[in-house]
């Protein structure tokens, strides 16, 4: 299932990142692109990020995404 829309990224993809070592939103946006556009699925990222226990630290916004 697509979550980042702006980067056609999905929630597969989005977990593999965090798998793999992403421990929060700002890393997730590096590796997998996800929420590096208008920033609106960063709550569905951050979602998955508590999905494995993890506290998204880094909290972009929309607008630090997007930069
Ligand atoms: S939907 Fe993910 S950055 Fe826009």
């Amino acid at each position: 299932m697509y979550i980042c829309h702006c980067r056609a990224v999905t929630d597969r993809r989005i977990c593999e990142a965090i798998e793999a070592g992403a421990c929060d939103s700002e890393t997730v946006i590096r590796r997998c692109g996800a929420g590096g556009a208008c920033g609106g699925c960063l709550p569905a990222v951050r979602e998955l990020l508590a999905h494995y226990g993890l506290t998204d630290q880094a909290r972009p916004t929309a607008d630090s995404a997007a930069a």
